[in-house]
């Protein structure tokens, strides 16, 4: 008898244990960052049923990865298509989430109708058309999530990562516009304004990569939102993208919030995926190594330092995807080398990154 006792509570005591275990694995990062910011992924229509309910209960925050950009949502014109936009709005609400809504104004990623105006009329019907298309577009979109969304992403990318010329020239919103700065800017100022009619809850950013690595985009882009700003242009924040990868150092990471602090507004880090490579070559790996993991890990843990010490202005922290298995990163700058750039391993476990993220000193 003595024996059976002894052994039940050796399978309790056991069970126990393991049970603690598990909870420390399963420590949730919203609740370990509920005090400093939101702590966002990008989700996709296919990671939303792919990826754990367990993996996904650790964040406060979704941005839909291209459901709301306009390609997905206004196809063809006046068409609208909302399905996939609606199924990642309506899961973050079911949990509890914030959404931040990506992008309204991109030169990527938007149907090349939109840029499209008639050869033969004036500069000023050209305009009206992009005027009107912006409008609407904007009208049924931020109309549709005005209950539901509570940042846009107004406008991405407008910026030249070229010191020669100031906006990207390449775009197609900037050549439909023909091609000024002054034209562009007005544009930009519009938008921001139109959106800030539609839904006055909503917070407004400019979202732009390399604002960390690279001081001279970074300058010209504070220039911009300066301009801007003076234009009459309601911006209440930049997001900085942060696809880094291990060399990102806290003191780049700091002196890129430094630079914007005389904007008062608001950060976000808004796509943060840290690269297990530093150049072009693609080893053939299947698996990253313990060097990349342990480096990965320390520049997660750089990243989400920097933004504890600064949460008076960084107020959200979004990691561009969430497990492993489906990155953009596995085609993007080299097609099909495989990459593990995020917190969360192709299987859906914690990585070391994720560990060191969780566990800080106050
Ligand atoms: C940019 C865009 C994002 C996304 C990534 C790549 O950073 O802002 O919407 O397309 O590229 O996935």
């Amino acid at each position: 008898m003595k024996k059976i006792i002894i052994s039940i509570l050796l399978v309790l005591f056991i069970f126990c244990v393991s049970a603690c275990d598990d909870k420390k694995d399963m420590q949730v990062l919203k609740d370990v960052y509920e005090d400093y910011f939101e702590v966002g992924i990008a989700m996709n229509k296919n990671t939303l049923q792919l990826v754990d309910q367990d993996v996904l209960n650790n964040f406060s925050s979704v941005t839909a990865e291209n459901e709301l950009k306009w390609e997905s949502i206004q196809p063809t014109e006046g068409n609208f298509v909302f399905t996939n936009a609606d199924a990642l709005v309506n899961y973050a609400k079911k949990n509890d989430m914030v959404v931040r809504g990506h992008t309204l104004l991109w030169h990527s990623q938007t149907p090349s109708w939109v840029f499209r105006t008639d050869l033969s009329d004036t500069r000023e019907e050209k305009n009206e058309v992009l005027y009107a298309r912006l409008d609407s577009h904007m009208e049924t979109v931020i109309g549709r999530f005005k209950d539901d969304i509570y940042i846009w992403d107004v406008a991405n990318e407008v910026m030249s990562d070229n010191g020669n010329e100031f906006y990207r020239a390449d775009s197609g919103w900037y050549t439909a516009l023909g091609s000024t700065d002054d034209a562009f800017e007005n544009f930009l100022t519009h938008a921001f304004i139109e959106a800030r009619e539609l839904d006055s809850n909503a917070l407004l950013f400019y979202n732009d990569y390399n604002l960390v690595a690279d001081s001279g985009k970074r300058a010209r882009t504070v220039t911009m939102i300066e301009n801007l700003i003076a234009a009459g242009a309601p911006i209440d924040g930049v997001g900085f993208q942060m696809h880094v990868d291990y060399r990102i150092t806290e003191k780049m990471i700091q002196d890129a919030i430094d630079d914007f602090a005389h904007l008062d507004i608001e950060i976000n880090f808004t796509e943060v995926d840290v690269s297990c490579y530093i150049n072009n070559d693609n080893p053939g790996l299947e698996k990253p190594t313990s060097e990349m993991l342990s480096n990965q890990a320390d520049a997660y843990e750089r990243i989400y330092k920097v933004a504890r010490d600064n949460s008076d202005v960084v107020t959200s922290v979004t990691v561009w995807g969430v497990i492993d298995a489906y990155t953009w990163l596995d085609s993007f700058p080299v097609q099909g080398r495989k990459n593990w750039p995020l917190l969360f391993d192709v299987n859906g476990k914690p990585k070391e990154s994720y560990y060191r993220i969780c566990e800080f000193e106050e």
